[in-house]
């Protein structure tokens, strides 16, 4: 069975002070016994502090990105040995965010993929169709292709990889995909990555669904076949939303 997770994308929001208090409400909501693996991911600004509160609890610390670049001269940027030495374990790649408004896309994801692999933190690497190609059809071959051109030829094991389905339409809309929508897609990417890695790694990387995740509709997308959990935007800022989303899993 792929591992359940559920994952908070912060995106660009909350300043250090809030991001603490949003860590220790979810810490102090969250029962003993969880159904999944939950996965915080803030701004880079707070990471070193959400990272000390995590410590030594069920909840695992995450970046939204990580630099196509290993070192040097390359103002601005984060590498994925800086975010390895700090303890994160997870980083986003490939959020259509990211793609849409840095114009990140193909060599620059397959190589922030090589980064992250070589001081192991597993990538949640992010696919999905915008509005326009889903109403054209386009939906399989746009994610097919978005596998494509980034992901590794090999894989070692199920969980050196994370893969999140977030359609474009629904991402911060409040337009949720069916629960029948997203499962179709999710069966195309599971069916894809058996392809490529062999259905006893392929058929086991956990397939994340993400894109107006609510309280409300979690445990219906979280039932259907190959929906491993989801990845959760604004949801995941009401640490009470975030905590009933977690326990959609039990
Ligand atoms: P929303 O949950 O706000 O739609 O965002 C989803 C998302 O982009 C998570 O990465």
């Amino acid at each position: 069975m792929p591992e359940k997770i559920v994952a908070g994308n912060w995106k660009m929001n909350t300043l250090p002070e809030q991001g603490l208090t949003l860590s220790e409400s979810v810490l102090g909501a969250l029962p003993e016994i969880l159904g999944c693996k939950v996965i915080l991911c803030p701004p880079f600004t707070h990471l070193d502090r959400v990272i000390r509160l995590l410590k030594g609890t069920s909840v695992l610390p995450g970046s939204q990105n990580v630099s196509a670049y290993k070192q040097g001269a390359y103002t601005g940027e984060v590498s994925a040995d800086m975010l390895a030495a700090m303890g994160i374990q997870y980083s986003i790649v490939g959020h259509s965010e990211r793609r849409q408004y840095f114009s990140e896309r193909g060599d620059t994801l397959k190589n922030k993929l090589v980064r992250l692999k070589e001081v192991g933190i597993i990538p949640i690497f992010c696919v999905g169709e915008t509005l326009e190609e889903r109403e054209s059809g386009q939906e399989g071959t746009v994610v097919l292709t978005q596998l494509n051109e980034a992901l590794p030829e090999t894989l070692e094991n199920s969980t050196e990889l994370v893969v999140a389905y977030e359609p474009v339409w629904a991402i911060g809309t409040g337009k949720t995909a069916s629960p029948e929508q997203a499962s179709e897609m999710h069966g195309v990417i599971r069916q894809d990555l058996i392809h490529r890695y062999g259905s006893s790694i392929g058929g086991e990387i956990s397939i994340l669904y993400g894109g107006s995740v609510k309280p409300d509709n979690a445990a219906e997308l979280f039932s259907m076949d190959d929906i491993d959990g989801g990845l959760i935007g604004g949801a995941a800022l009401n640490a009470a939303d975030f905590i009933s989303i977690i326990k959609a899993f039990k």
